[in-house]
Protein backbone atom coordinates (compact mmCIF):
# COMPACT_ATOMS: atom_id res chain seq x y z
CA UNK A 1 0.00 0.00 0.00
CA UNK A 2 1.40 3.22 -0.98
CA UNK A 3 1.41 6.25 1.93
CA UNK A 4 0.75 9.43 0.78
CA UNK A 5 2.44 12.52 2.67
CA UNK A 6 0.36 15.65 3.07
CA UNK A 7 2.40 18.84 3.12
CA UNK A 8 2.61 19.43 6.96
CA UNK A 9 4.19 15.53 6.44
CA UNK A 10 6.01 16.38 3.87
CA UNK A 11 7.64 19.41 6.30
CA UNK A 12 8.55 16.81 8.93
CA UNK A 13 10.11 14.71 6.47
CA UNK A 14 12.33 17.59 5.09
CA UNK A 15 13.44 17.85 8.70
CA UNK A 16 14.19 14.28 8.85
CA UNK A 17 15.93 14.48 5.60
CA UNK A 18 18.09 17.12 6.28
CA UNK A 19 19.45 15.19 9.56
CA UNK A 20 20.41 12.73 7.34
CA UNK A 21 22.10 14.71 4.66
CA UNK A 22 24.01 16.32 7.41
CA UNK A 23 25.12 13.39 9.19
CA UNK A 24 26.13 12.09 5.94
CA UNK A 25 28.32 15.00 4.93
CA UNK A 26 29.71 14.97 7.99
CA UNK A 27 30.69 11.21 7.81
CA UNK A 28 31.57 12.28 4.36
CA UNK A 29 34.15 14.60 5.78
CA UNK A 30 36.04 12.53 8.68
CA UNK A 31 36.65 9.69 5.59
CA UNK A 32 40.95 9.96 5.39
CA UNK A 33 43.34 6.95 5.35
CA UNK A 34 43.61 5.77 8.92
CA UNK A 35 40.03 6.73 9.78
CA UNK A 36 37.99 3.40 10.73
CA UNK A 37 34.26 3.04 9.69
CA UNK A 38 33.49 2.10 13.51
CA UNK A 39 34.63 5.65 14.41
CA UNK A 40 33.00 6.85 11.61
CA UNK A 41 29.27 5.48 12.52
CA UNK A 42 30.03 6.49 16.22
CA UNK A 43 30.50 10.39 14.55
CA UNK A 44 26.96 9.82 12.59
CA UNK A 45 24.87 8.40 15.89
CA UNK A 46 25.78 11.17 18.00
CA UNK A 47 25.10 13.61 15.59
CA UNK A 48 21.63 12.47 15.02
CA UNK A 49 21.13 12.21 18.30
CA UNK A 50 22.27 15.93 19.16
CA UNK A 51 19.31 16.60 16.79
CA UNK A 52 16.85 14.84 19.00
CA UNK A 53 16.76 12.26 16.01
CA UNK A 54 17.15 8.88 16.15
CA UNK A 55 19.43 6.69 13.62
CA UNK A 56 17.33 4.77 11.04
CA UNK A 57 18.96 1.45 11.14
CA UNK A 58 19.72 0.69 14.93
CA UNK A 59 17.84 -2.05 15.46
CA UNK A 60 16.53 -2.39 12.06
CA UNK A 61 16.17 -6.08 11.54
CA UNK A 62 18.55 -6.35 14.23
CA UNK A 63 21.00 -4.24 12.35
CA UNK A 64 23.91 -3.15 14.71
CA UNK A 65 25.31 0.00 13.63
CA UNK A 66 23.79 3.65 12.71
CA UNK A 67 25.22 3.78 9.71
CA UNK A 68 25.79 1.27 6.60
CA UNK A 69 29.76 1.48 5.02
CA UNK A 70 30.78 -0.27 2.41
CA UNK A 71 33.99 -0.36 1.29
CA UNK A 72 35.48 -0.52 -2.15
CA UNK A 73 33.72 -4.53 -3.20
CA UNK A 74 31.48 -4.02 -0.57
CA UNK A 75 27.90 -2.38 -2.67
CA UNK A 76 25.81 -1.99 0.64
CA UNK A 77 24.81 -2.86 4.57
CA UNK A 78 28.59 -3.00 5.54
CA UNK A 79 28.88 -3.02 9.08
CA UNK A 80 31.15 -0.77 10.25
CA UNK A 81 33.95 -2.15 12.79
CA UNK A 82 37.37 -0.95 14.40
CA UNK A 83 39.10 -3.57 12.29
CA UNK A 84 37.56 -1.55 9.03
CA UNK A 85 40.56 0.86 8.46
CA UNK A 86 40.24 3.47 5.29
CA UNK A 87 43.15 3.53 2.68
CA UNK A 88 44.10 6.00 0.51
CA UNK A 89 41.92 5.14 -3.23
CA UNK A 90 39.53 3.42 -1.51
CA UNK A 91 35.85 4.20 -2.51
CA UNK A 92 33.63 4.27 0.51
CA UNK A 93 29.85 4.09 0.26
CA UNK A 94 27.84 5.73 3.62
CA UNK A 95 24.73 5.31 3.78
CA UNK A 96 22.51 6.83 6.67
CA UNK A 97 18.71 7.39 7.65
CA UNK A 98 17.58 9.31 10.64
CA UNK A 99 14.13 9.13 12.14
CA UNK A 100 12.62 12.27 13.65
CA UNK A 101 9.35 13.15 15.06
CA UNK A 102 7.92 9.91 13.23
CA UNK A 103 9.27 10.38 10.22
CA UNK A 104 12.39 8.63 8.08
CA UNK A 105 15.09 10.41 5.54
CA UNK A 106 17.55 8.36 4.04
CA UNK A 107 20.43 9.11 1.69
CA UNK A 108 23.58 7.50 0.77
CA UNK A 109 26.81 8.76 -0.97
CA UNK A 110 30.17 7.28 -2.15
CA UNK A 111 33.22 9.24 -1.11
CA UNK A 112 36.66 8.71 -2.20
CA UNK A 113 39.15 8.07 0.31
CA UNK A 114 42.60 10.51 -0.55
CA UNK A 115 43.53 10.28 -4.68
CA UNK A 116 41.14 7.43 -6.62
CA UNK A 117 41.95 6.11 -9.80
CA UNK A 118 40.41 7.07 -12.74
CA UNK A 119 38.59 4.31 -13.15
CA UNK A 120 36.98 4.21 -9.61
CA UNK A 121 36.31 8.23 -10.34
CA UNK A 122 34.23 7.31 -13.80
CA UNK A 123 32.34 4.95 -11.42
CA UNK A 124 31.12 7.15 -8.62
CA UNK A 125 30.48 9.83 -11.60
CA UNK A 126 28.43 7.65 -14.05
CA UNK A 127 26.35 6.41 -10.54
CA UNK A 128 26.22 10.00 -9.27
CA UNK A 129 24.79 11.12 -12.57
CA UNK A 130 22.41 7.85 -13.03
CA UNK A 131 20.61 8.82 -9.49
CA UNK A 132 19.85 12.21 -10.86
CA UNK A 133 18.40 11.24 -14.48
CA UNK A 134 16.24 8.97 -11.83
CA UNK A 135 15.20 11.77 -9.82
CA UNK A 136 14.48 13.46 -13.31
CA UNK A 137 11.77 10.83 -13.66
CA UNK A 138 9.94 11.42 -10.23
CA UNK A 139 7.04 13.70 -11.36
CA UNK A 140 3.09 12.69 -11.14
CA UNK A 141 2.14 10.98 -14.18
CA UNK A 142 5.44 9.28 -15.40
CA UNK A 143 5.75 5.17 -13.58
CA UNK A 144 8.47 3.70 -11.57
CA UNK A 145 9.90 2.06 -14.90
CA UNK A 146 10.69 5.31 -16.32
CA UNK A 147 12.99 5.69 -13.44
CA UNK A 148 14.82 2.65 -13.19
CA UNK A 149 14.95 2.76 -17.27
CA UNK A 150 16.84 6.06 -16.80
CA UNK A 151 19.38 4.82 -14.41
CA UNK A 152 19.86 1.60 -16.38
CA UNK A 153 20.17 3.38 -19.44
CA UNK A 154 22.97 5.82 -18.38
CA UNK A 155 25.22 2.90 -16.82
CA UNK A 156 24.98 0.26 -19.42
CA UNK A 157 25.67 1.99 -21.75
CA UNK A 158 29.52 2.75 -19.84
CA UNK A 159 29.36 -0.64 -19.44
CA UNK A 160 28.83 -0.55 -16.19
CA UNK A 161 25.74 -2.80 -14.18
CA UNK A 162 22.64 -2.71 -11.94
CA UNK A 163 22.61 -4.50 -9.02
CA UNK A 164 18.80 -6.04 -8.83
CA UNK A 165 18.40 -7.64 -5.66
CA UNK A 166 18.14 -4.50 -4.06
CA UNK A 167 15.89 -1.36 -5.25
CA UNK A 168 14.48 1.62 -3.61
CA UNK A 169 11.74 2.21 -1.92
CA UNK A 170 8.58 4.33 -0.51
CA UNK A 171 9.67 6.22 2.20
CA UNK A 172 7.66 7.88 5.23
CA UNK A 173 6.65 6.51 8.87
CA UNK A 174 8.42 3.17 8.01
CA UNK A 175 11.50 3.21 6.47
CA UNK A 176 10.67 0.57 3.93
CA UNK A 177 7.02 1.74 2.36
CA UNK A 178 5.50 0.51 -1.47
CA UNK A 179 6.43 1.12 -3.80
CA UNK A 180 10.03 -0.82 -4.61
CA UNK A 181 11.99 1.28 -6.99
CA UNK A 182 14.09 -0.99 -9.25
CA UNK A 183 16.77 0.72 -10.72
CA UNK A 184 16.08 -1.14 -14.01
CA UNK A 185 13.05 -0.87 -15.97
CA UNK A 186 10.41 0.03 -18.68
CA UNK A 187 9.39 2.89 -19.53
CA UNK A 188 5.72 3.40 -18.62
CA UNK A 189 5.55 0.01 -16.63
CA UNK A 190 5.16 -0.13 -12.84
CA UNK A 191 3.32 1.87 -10.03
CA UNK A 192 1.91 4.86 -11.50
CA UNK A 193 4.17 8.16 -9.60
CA UNK A 194 1.41 11.19 -8.35
CA UNK A 195 1.85 13.84 -5.98
CA UNK A 196 2.34 12.82 -2.26
CA UNK A 197 4.63 9.84 -2.85
CA UNK A 198 7.91 10.23 -1.14
CA UNK A 199 10.39 7.53 -2.61
CA UNK A 200 13.67 6.88 -2.15
CA UNK A 201 15.77 6.37 -5.65
CA UNK A 202 19.48 4.56 -4.69
CA UNK A 203 21.49 2.94 -7.77
CA UNK A 204 24.00 0.00 -6.45
CA UNK A 205 26.18 0.26 -9.82
CA UNK A 206 28.73 -1.94 -9.97
CA UNK A 207 31.96 -2.05 -12.38
CA UNK A 208 31.83 -5.36 -13.61
CA UNK A 209 29.14 -7.86 -13.41
CA UNK A 210 25.72 -7.42 -11.74
CA UNK A 211 25.69 -11.09 -9.69
CA UNK A 212 26.18 -10.06 -5.65
CA UNK A 213 26.50 -11.89 -2.99
CA UNK A 214 25.51 -11.78 0.88
CA UNK A 215 28.34 -12.35 3.43
CA UNK A 216 27.73 -15.00 6.02
CA UNK A 217 26.96 -12.60 8.41
CA UNK A 218 24.18 -12.03 6.80
CA UNK A 219 24.28 -8.27 5.75
CA UNK A 220 27.31 -7.43 3.76
CA UNK A 221 26.40 -7.83 0.43
CA UNK A 222 29.86 -7.80 -1.82
CA UNK A 223 30.04 -8.13 -5.82
CA UNK A 224 30.56 -11.44 -6.72
CA UNK A 225 33.13 -10.48 -9.11
CA UNK A 226 35.10 -8.35 -6.54
CA UNK A 227 34.62 -5.36 -9.05
CA UNK A 228 33.98 -2.11 -7.14
CA UNK A 229 30.35 -0.81 -6.61
CA UNK A 230 29.07 2.64 -6.11
CA UNK A 231 25.79 3.70 -4.19
CA UNK A 232 24.46 7.20 -4.41
CA UNK A 233 20.95 7.80 -2.52
CA UNK A 234 18.28 10.65 -1.91
CA UNK A 235 14.80 10.81 -0.32
CA UNK A 236 12.31 12.48 -2.77
CA UNK A 237 9.00 14.08 -2.73
CA UNK A 238 7.14 13.47 -6.20
CA UNK A 239 4.98 17.52 -6.13
CA UNK A 240 2.82 18.88 -8.87
CA UNK A 241 6.02 20.91 -9.47
CA UNK A 242 8.05 17.63 -9.97
CA UNK A 243 10.59 16.07 -7.87
CA UNK A 244 11.60 17.77 -4.75
CA UNK A 245 15.04 16.29 -3.34
CA UNK A 246 14.16 16.14 0.58
CA UNK A 247 17.77 15.03 1.71
CA UNK A 248 19.36 18.15 0.70
CA UNK A 249 18.08 21.68 1.91
CA UNK A 250 15.46 23.78 -0.01
N1 LIG B 1 19.21 2.53 3.82
C1 LIG B 1 19.02 1.20 3.38
C2 LIG B 1 17.93 1.24 2.40
O1 LIG B 1 17.79 2.20 1.75
C3 LIG B 1 18.70 0.21 4.43
C4 LIG B 1 19.39 0.37 5.69
S1 LIG B 1 20.17 -0.99 6.17
C5 LIG B 1 19.45 -1.51 7.57
O2 LIG B 1 17.17 0.34 2.20
F1 LIG B 1 20.39 -1.82 8.29
F2 LIG B 1 18.78 -0.60 8.13
F3 LIG B 1 18.67 -2.51 7.27
CO1 LIG C 1 17.06 3.42 1.14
Amino acid sequence: MIVLKTSRELGVMRKAGIISQKALRLAGEAVEPGVSAWEVDKLVRQYIESEGAAPSFLGYDGYPASACISVNQVVIHGIPKKSVIFKKGDIVSIDVGAYYEGFHGDNAWTFPCGEISDEAKALLDAAERSLFLGIEQARPGNRVGDIGRAVQEYVEARSYSVVREFTGHGVGAEMHEDPSVPNYGTPGRGARLTAGMVIAIEPMINQGRREIEVKPDGWTVVTRDGSLSAHFEHTVAITPGGPVILTLPD
